[in-house]
This record gives C-alpha cells, structure tokens and sequence, in this order.
C-alpha cells in the first residue's frame, strides 16, 4: 500500500459512474491490499439519505458490478467501514463546512472526485476553496467531457483553473488506464526493434478501430448533444493516435510524455471543406440487429428527436505534418451498433524494397502489427514464412507471432481502468492523466470537423444496425487503395 493515507470525497457518488465503475475499482484496491489503512471515503450526493442505507446501496452495487469469483463478503464490508455519506446541496456554499469537519486531523492526501456533469466542477471547487475544505495539495479528479468545443472547455478549465494549479488536476481518459494503452508506450519505447522501424520510411499506414455493439443505452439526451466526435474522437482516439504517433519522451514523467502528445496534436493537418469528402465519413445507425435480436434505429431509441443529424459513427484519414509521419496516413474509426466491441490499432508496416517471391502473393508482402485492446488484450505480429509441403516451393504464408497477456503470463489479472487510474491519483502521478492544453488542441481539431458539418448541413449517411457502418467508410480507405483490417 502508499504510506499517505487518503481523505477520498466523491462528488456525484450515487450517480451511475460512481457505482458501476468508481466503487467496484476502489473495493478492487483493497482486495489487493493496496489502500492505507488510515484511508476514509466521503460518499457525497444530492440525495437525503444516511450512511447506513448507502453502504447498503453500495454492498448491492458492488455485488451487481464485481466479477463473482473476485467478490468477497470480508473485503468488501472492511471496504465499506471507509465509506460515510453526506447529503448536499452542491450548490449551497454554506452546506460545504461539513465537509471540513469530516476530513481527518491527522496527515492526509484530500483527493475531490467530481463524479458530476461538468458545469458543477466550478462552482463545487469554488465552494470547497470558500470553506478551507481543499488546498495546494488537494487533486481533484474530472471526468469528460470538458465542454463540447474549444470555447467551452476552456471556460470549465479557466474556472478549475481558479482554485487550482495544474499540477492538482487529474483530467481523466480512461483508455489511458487500460493495460495495452499503457502497453504502447512499452512496446514502443523498451523494444528497439520496434523504435527504430517507427516512422514513414517503414510504415505505409496506421488504423485504429474502436467499434461498439452497444447503442445509446438510455444516453440519448447527453449524446445527442454530442455526438461519437465529441464522445471517443476528441479524448480517448486522438489520445490512442498520440501515443502511437509520439515521439519518444525523455522519460516516463508526466510532462515529458505529455509534452510529446502535445506536439502531435499541434501537427495534426485540420480537415478543410474541400477535403471532407475524402477524409471524413459520418454516419448514423438505422435499426438492424445486436447479438441476433432486432434493435432500434438511433432515432426510434427511447427519448430521441425526429430528424437528428448526431453522429454515431465516424471514419476520418487524419494526417500528421511532421518529419516522422509524412505521407503516412491514420484511418480511424469509430461507432455504436457495431457488429462486435472490439478496439484495435494495426500498424501497416512497407512492403520490402525489392520483392522476389511469387507476383500472385505481393499483397501479402507488408508485414502488420496489431495490438487489441478489448477483448483479449494482446498483440499479434504478422509475418510472412514459407509455406510447408514439397508441391509448394516457395510459396508465402501470412501467420502470426502472437502475444495474448491472459494465456502468456497466466497470473496476471487484468485491472479495469478505473482502478489503475484511482490508484494513480492516490500516488499523485499524473502520466495517465491529460493535461489543459492536450485537451484544448485536441477540441480545437475536432472543431473544425464540426464547423464543417454544420455549415454543409449534410445529413450523416445510415448504416443498418449490426453492420460495420457506412459503406462510403470502405469506399474512403479504398480510394487509397487500402482495406480496413477485417482478421480481428
Ligand atoms: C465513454 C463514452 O467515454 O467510453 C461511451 O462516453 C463509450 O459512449 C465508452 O461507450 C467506451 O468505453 P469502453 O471502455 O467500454 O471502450
């Protein structure tokens, strides 16, 4: 365990985040043991209730939440001995001083976790700082999204911005707490092989893939507002592209790596009028079928508005203007009602110089590095051998050099995203956390893609549900002469 114990406030603690995620990954750090003993949870919500009854509410949650064979009755009720609940008025400035009562006299890390929509983080952090209940050691931890465009992100960032230095806020993505993100940087970084191949002379191509089978799951109102631009472009792809894309920090410090993904994003070529046909494809899904069952198109989802232009499914070719990516162009896609959740990044490695082996198999002589991040988290290496059999001469075969981290390293489990993340914050280690200006270029480039949408008022293209979106996405790729990778 660290040895500072933790004073945890967390705002917004009876909304759905806090008890589908945030709970379950705290009770999976004191299963590991990796919690201080000292540490207290302060539950705080809206609703009148006492912290009997929310320990209840929580047990339950846990149990709905948790994997059964990683629950158990001991740790989670040691767990729940940290957990008190204050009702509040988020908005009553005097209501705060209770929370100051609460916090321990004794030495501690205050961590604020705003599990709250974003127009609340000013005024709760206003409100804290007005009753001494945060510091300049307080971290206070946000979600997504910060705004919906530049302008607006940056008036949430200026408001936390007021009562806090940059070095307190941990901005989360959760993809950057998933193990293979993390693994990017190893892979990349540790094995030279790689870092030395990592550039537009041995690269043709890269793409990322983050497909969804679930639609908007009672989410209508928040997503039609933004839209899978907004929601996964914008934070969690550009953030995967960064990685990919960075060049290599001069250590593992939160501002070195940070500093890097900074300069992709600053390179990133911004999507003109004039290239929106070629280079962006936004759909939207019409009802189909998920896992066999016929399902709803996005506009007869519950809640939803007749006519909607939202975005359920996008396919850009983003580009990155700088010496190491010239000409090598980032097919992303992403989408809900997908056939499968399956998120991937494939690296399309140039076919040798001079190729001397049969003409009919000259497609299959680039070798590709793919790296999934959900399901079974892995990587594969594609490369080619000489096929078996004496009829066969020297016939080419594709196979794989293949990486699956649950058959590989058995031991190993796996840990949500959230938990890595909490536990990150508990240490005070900002690498996984995205810093004020990654998200202001990042919006700054997915605003332009937006302005232009509006302005040509071109209706997004339909996909049936349950199909791999639009068809004009294969026909961008195609039009390079390329496919997206179907061999998941
Ligand atoms: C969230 C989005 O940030 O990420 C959701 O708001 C999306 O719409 C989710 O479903 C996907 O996360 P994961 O970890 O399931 O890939």
């Amino acid at each position: 365990p660290i040895n500072t114990r933790c004073d945890l406030m967390m705002f917004g603690a009876l909304g759905d985040l806090a008890q589908r995620k945030l709970f379950p990954a705290l009770y999976q750090l004191e299963r590991a043991g990796l919690l201080h003993k000292g540490t207290r949870i302060l539950a705080i919500a809206r609703n009148k209730a006492d912290s009997g009854e929310v320990r209840k509410t929580l047990l339950g949650k846990l149990k709905e939440h948790v994997r059964k064979d990683e629950f158990d009755t001991d740790v989670a009720e040691k767990f729940l001995q940290r957990v008190d609940y204050q009702f509040l008025d988020f908005t009553n400035p005097e209501g705060y001083s209770v929370l100051n009562d609460w916090r321990s006299k004794e030495p501690s890390n205050l961590i604020v976790y705003m599990a709250t929509p974003p127009a609340m983080y000013g005024e709760i952090s206003r409100n804290l700082r007005g009753n001494n209940c945060c510091d300049q050691n307080t971290r206070v931890v946000v979600e997504k999204p910060i705004g919906h465009d530049l302008e607006s992100s940056k008036v949430i960032n200026d408001e936390l911005g007021e009562v806090y230095n940059e070095n307190q806020l941990f901005r989360i993505d959760h993809y950057l707490g998933k193990e293979t993100v993390q693994n990017l940087i190893a892979l990349r970084f540790a094995n030279n092989l790689f870092a030395s191949q990592w550039d537009q002379n041995h690269i043709s191509h890269v793409e990322i893939s983050v497909a969804e089978s679930v639609g908007i799951e009672g989410r209508w109102g928040y997503f039609d507002k933004a839209g899978q631009v907004r929601d996964m472009v914008q934070n969690h792809l550009l953030q995967l592209l960064c990685l990919i894309a960075m060049d290599p920090p001069s250590d593992l410090s939160a501002d070195s790596i940070r500093n890097e993904k900074v300069k992709v994003l600053k390179a990133m070529r911004r999507i003109t009028p004039d290239m929106m046909d070629t280079h962006v494809v936004r759909g939207q899904y019409t009802a189909g079928t998920s896992g066999g069952k016929p399902v709803p198109g996005y506009l007869e989802e519950e809640g939803a508005a007749r006519g909607s232009k939202t975005e359920t499914f996008v396919a850009l070719k983003a580009e990155i203007d700088n010496w190491r990516w010239s000409g090598v162009p980032f097919y992303i896609r992403t989408g809900k009602r997908l056939p499968e959740k399956l998120s991937q990044i494939i690296i399309h490695f140039k076919p040798a110089p001079h190729y001397i082996f049969d003409p009919d198999q000259k497609h299959l002589a680039n070798n590709k590095l793919i790296i999934r991040l959900q399901p079974d988290e892995g990587m594969s290496l594609q490369i080619l051998t000489k096929d078996q059999g004496l009829d066969k001469g020297m016939r080419l075969r594709q196979g794989p050099l293949e990486l699956t981290f649950s058959e590989t390293f058995e031991t190993d489990r796996i840990p949500d995203a959230y938990e890595r993340l909490l536990w990150e914050v508990m240490k005070g280690n900002q690498y996984l956390f995205v810093r004020r200006d990654e998200v202001e270029h990042a919006w700054q480039w997915v605003d332009q893609i937006m302005r232009n949408w509006d302005d040509s008022g071109i209706p997004p293209k339909r996909y049936a549900a349950g199909t791999w979106g639009p068809v004009a996405s294969i026909a961008m790729i195609t039009r390079d002469g390329r496919s997206w990778y179907e061999d998941a």
